[in-house]
């Protein structure tokens, strides 16, 4: 199909701005991860060094590090949440709270869109300017429908008992729920998760422990897929768990940081609440007395500060500790001190957004529409591969030939004349000189802030065999070209200058 040998490459779009290099026939890897909202959305230390970070870092490698930087995708899997979370306004805040929280941390990692759209510095430009890396194109589940529409494709070519056999149902089941009491949204969960992956074709999917065998049964249902309809669709991804930061041990010293354990410190919550929990950890209950000799080890305080603080003063600090000669609080105000400037620029950002739901709104669209460039690709490929694309499709029409476009009469135009249309407010009347003809064409854009001068005595690309249509009092005879911005769709209208007047573009 294309030119490409892997799969999942083919789709020539992605060229100019994620780094697929024609020449070698190598590409940037992409992964694709998700966290669901069936929390309260908030995500605290453990979250951050268990998964995000790593996102981060493979984002954004160091340069010493001598990775390439990976395209990431990254949900908010407000779609799975569905399962457990059944309360309208439950799952309204879990999820936006989870989208400020990651987008906070992601700082300008997210949606990269290009070159500057804001005065650089300003958390605007933080949270969406291309950054060295590839970037992360950050989107809602709910916001992109090829996932749904792609499970119920796969569930097609899923045996019941590979799902019989997941986990999730399965320890669900052995615990104290009945068949009654599990919903299909539960059972079906992997099947969903594959349709999330698969969409995207990514290299690695990075996911905790317990998520390994949805990747493995992902796996199983693309190569299923692939081999039922004798193409190779759907990449096998791998899972990607790094081992060091499999589990981070909560404030208790015994168990896995978990929101439902109370063992949590949190990254966005008021200082005060942040300062107890970090007062609250666990340090050596051997230690009576500030100056008896303490233990490092085990000893959750000494634990984070190695995440987080710094080596030479954090050894010092266990010196000092293993000598009797500084105190549990003492140890804890430098963590919390530590935590707190480590999570300043993470705790601005998500101030900033919090003030500004707009520019939330702007990222996650962003985001979908970058996501759905990618899964709509695939799903004309699964649409095409399993016979959903017949004669009669809408989908079919939708293509046209090269002798179709050809009819297209697109010339170079001079505007001669422009003014504003009267009985108008949007229409700008503007006359067109195509050397041996002119024409009347209106173009509709006042309300985007252009006047008649932004077109007077310059040329630009007009179709010129279009039926003409009636504006007001006066049939517009064409119409010009014009690029939609990104940012507000304001059109952009493209220069002809320098082009012979008239002439024809084929
Ligand atoms: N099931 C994952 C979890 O609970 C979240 C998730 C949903 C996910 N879709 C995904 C993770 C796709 C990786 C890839 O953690």
């Amino acid at each position: 199909m294309g030119i490409f040998d892997g799969w999942g490459v083919e789709d020539s779009s992605y060229n100019s701005h994620n780094g697929y290099n024609l020449y070698n026939r190598k590409y940037m890897k992409r992964l694709l991860s998700g966290i669901t909202p069936s929390g309260d959305g908030s995500l605290h230390i453990g979250n951050y060094l268990g998964a995000v970070k790593q996102f981060i870092e493979l984002a954004r490698p160091s340069t010493s590090s001598g990775q390439a930087p990976l395209e990431c995708f990254l949900m908010v899997a407000d779609l799975h949440a569905l399962t457990t979370v059944q309360d309208k306004a439950m799952l309204q805040k879990n999820t936006e709270t989870l989208i400020l929280n990651e987008l906070a941390l992601l700082g300008n990692l997210t949606n990269p869109v290009g070159p500057s759209r804001s005065p650089s510095g300003s958390i605007r430009s933080r949270l969406t300017e291309r950054s060295d890396g590839a970037g992360v194109t950050f989107f809602r589940q709910s916001d992109v429908p090829e996932h749904t529409e792609l499970q119920s494709i796969l569930n097609n070519v899923t045996p019941l008992g590979l799902i019989k056999r997941a986990h999730a149902y399965k320890d669900k089941l052995q615990g104290e729920a009945s068949e009654e009491d599990i919903n299909m949204g539960l059972f079906c969960y992997p099947i969903l998760m594959a349709a999330d992956i698969l969409l995207y074709k990514p290299d690695l999917v990075p996911v905790g422990k317990d998520q390994k065998q949805h990747v493995e049964i992902t796996r199983d249902i693309a190569g299923r897929f692939n081999k039922i309809y004798k193409k190779n669709i759907f990449k096998l991804p791998e899972p990607y768990i790094p081992e060091e930061v499999a589990a981070v041990l909560g404030t208790d010293g015994k168990r896995k940081m978990s929101k439902s354990l109370g063992n949590v410190i949190s990254m966005f919550e008021d200082e005060e609440i942040i300062r107890k929990q970090v007062m609250s950890t666990y340090t050596d209950p051997t230690r009576i007395h500030a100056n008896d000799p303490g233990h490092i080890e085990g000893n959750m305080v000494f634990i984070y500060l190695d995440y987080f603080g710094q080596k030479t003063i954090n050894n010092e600090l266990k010196e000092a500790y293993r000598m009797g000669q500084v105190a549990d609080v003492e140890v804890k105000n430098y963590l919390y001190e530590t935590l707190m400037k480590f999570f300043a620029p993470a705790r601005n950002s998500y101030q900033e957004l919090v003030k500004n739901p707009s520019m939330v709104q702007k990222i996650l669209q962003d985001g979908a529409e970058k996501a759905r460039m990618v899964a709509t690709q695939t799903m004309t490929q699964v649409r095409d591969a399993i016979g959903l694309i017949n004669s009669y499709s809408v989908a079919a029409k939708n293509q046209i030939t090269i002798e179709e476009f050809a009819r297209v009469e697109l010339r170079v135009g001079k505007v001669i004349e422009a003014t504003n249309k009267e009985g108008s407010d949007k229409l700008i009347r503007l006359m067109v000189d195509f050397g041996p003809e002119k024409r009347i064409i209106f173009t509709g854009v006042r309300g985007f802030g252009y006047i008649p001068e932004d077109f007077l005595n310059k040329q630009f690309f007009f179709i010129t065999n279009l039926k003409p249509r009636k504006m007001v009092d006066e049939e517009s005879q064409g119409m010009i070209l014009a690029v939609d911005s990104e940012k507000d769709k304001k059109p952009l209208f493209v220069s002809a200058e320098g082009m012979p007047v008239g002439a024809k573009i084929r």
